[in-house]
């Protein structure tokens, strides 16, 4: 079967609570958007990397919308934006500050550019959910590293907690760092809930969105902004061509063009889905063993983001991504004792509705339980040999029981979300191959352990 079959077969039966945010609904932006509009560089449609006509318009209005400095279209994701923003503002050698709960291309970006790295741990919640980066051990960690270039942190995170980016970026900038903040998950924040500002407008200097994962635009469609004069404008321009490819897809540039139009505009959608979802919210605060996650502990909580505990209920993430797939409902994210259903512009009062129905029903044949959590292991690692100089060293792969005590040589994380639980250089800990044994035990499927793992050989 050819895969666009599978997925149009698919797409019939399922109601989706993953990305894309148009959730292949109907939008006016999106439609006529196909094979007859596929070009290249030509005098009519101009040039991603050096634009000077509809394109450059086009990021002027994006840039006015969000009050920023510059602003770029990518047609690589946040991951294009993140590797090529890390890089514009960092020399080899130079030290970042980067919240462990971070996406993978942060630290990608990190070991690419060479640089020393320093990790800063967001506190995690009782229900092992990680909550907001702290100014306190920001300020502690500033001041404990000296001299860091860079500070990256993700806010609003996977699951929805919000960091204060106003004191955050003070803190930054009176240490003489930069702020980068993914807002990947975010890029809907201000139209969505006009009491949530995006960190465009709180003194971050880079920002960097996925459009696409909330808000009506093809998948791989990210902006990243720049909003302070402490970045080189060129430098970054010139990173932003490097790594995205030199022929952008115009299907997806004019996703990105529709869409920025129609957040100026900003009709009813985001009304209606914030009452649909709220609609929603108040139906599943009454569930009896799985339980609505309402942001408890953070600064702010973006509640377009539905997640799920499951622990009480006795039964994990995936356990209950199972049961609702069985109903034609397909999350974002299963985690050990959370699921993570995500709405987007496409949603509609039916969407949510079908959720809360099929949550309350499998609330209903579940019995009360205790899913035992995970033993706590969101701390320091050992680092015995730095990131970046890892990178072709001579590697095996063991089992993973004969790991304690070896150097990690490649990432292992859960995807989604894709923060790393080990890096390489990292010391590998009893503590931690218990935990991956524990997610492997549980259905949880950890990327980097397939067929062992990968360990920096010994020397001699
Ligand atoms: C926090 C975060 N940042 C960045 C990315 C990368 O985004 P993209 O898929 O647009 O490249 C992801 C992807 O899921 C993410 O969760």
């Amino acid at each position: 079967m050819k895969l666009a079959d599978k997925l149009n077969e698919a797409g019939k039966g399922q109601i989706p609570f993953h990305m894309p945010g148009h959730k292949r609904a109907s939008f006016a932006h999106l439609e006529g958007i196909n094979y007859h509009i596929d070009f290249t560089e030509t005098p009519d449609s101009d040039d991603l990397h050096h634009p000077s006509g509809l394109l450059l318009e086009s990021q002027k209005t994006l840039s006015e919308l969000f009050g920023t400095v510059r602003s770029y279209y990518s047609v690589n994701g946040s991951t294009g934006c993140i590797l090529a923003a890390i890089r514009a503002v960092t020399a080899s050698g130079q030290k970042a500050l980067i919240a462990r709960n971070c996406h993978k291309s942060v630290f990608n970006a990190c070991a690419l550019c060479s640089l020393e790295t320093a990790y800063l741990f967001p506190e995690v919640g009782e229900d092992g959910i990680y909550l907001s980066v702290e100014e306190k051990e920001l300020e502690k960690r500033l001041r404990k590293e000296g001299n860091v270039a860079l500070v990256v942190i993700t806010s609003p995170t996977y699951e929805g907690v919000l960091s204060d980016i106003t004191a955050l970026s003070d803190i930054c900038h009176a240490h003489g760092a930069l702020l980068m903040v993914d807002e990947a998950h975010g890029a809907h924040l201000g139209f969505y809930d006009p009491q949530i500002r995006s960190a465009t407008a709180c003194g971050a200097d880079l920002v960097v969105q996925s459009f696409h994962k909330t808000l009506p635009a093809f998948t791989q469609t990210a902006v990243l902004h720049l909003c302070s004069d402490r970045v080189d404008e060129e430098l970054l321009s010139e990173q932003m061509a490097i790594f995205q490819s030199s022929s952008p897809s115009y299907l997806l540039l004019s996703s990105l063009d529709g869409c920025v139009s129609f957040l100026k505009e900003n009709g009813g959608c985001f009304v209606r889905w914030r009452n649909a979802v709220t609609k929603a919210r108040v139906r599943l605060a009454a569930l009896n063993k799985l339980r609505l996650f309402e942001g408890e502990g953070g600064y702010l909580y973006d509640q377009s983001k539905i997640l799920i505990l499951t622990d009480r209920a006795g039964i994990t993430g995936q356990d209950l991504y199972d049961r609702l797939y069985e109903k034609g409902i397909v999350c974002e994210m299963a985690a050990y004792n959370s699921l993570l259903a995500m709405t987007g512009a496409g949603d509609c009062e039916g969407s949510l509705e079908a959720l809360a129905d099929a949550l309350i029903a499998v609330d209903g044949e579940l019995t009360e339980g205790i899913l035992p959590m995970p033993p706590h292991t969101r701390r320091e690692p050992n680092v015995l040999i730095a990131l970046h100089a890892c990178h072709r060293k001579k590697r095996e792969r063991i089992p993973l029981t004969d790991a304690v005590g070896r150097i990690c040589a490649a990432s292992v994380y859960l995807y989604p979300p894709g923060s790393p639980l080990l890096l390489p250089g990292e010391e590998i800990t009893q503590e931690i191959v218990s935990l991956l044994e524990r997610y492997e035990n549980v259905g949880i499927s950890v990327n980097g352990i397939a067929d062992g793992i990968a360990v920096l050989c010994e020397e001699g």
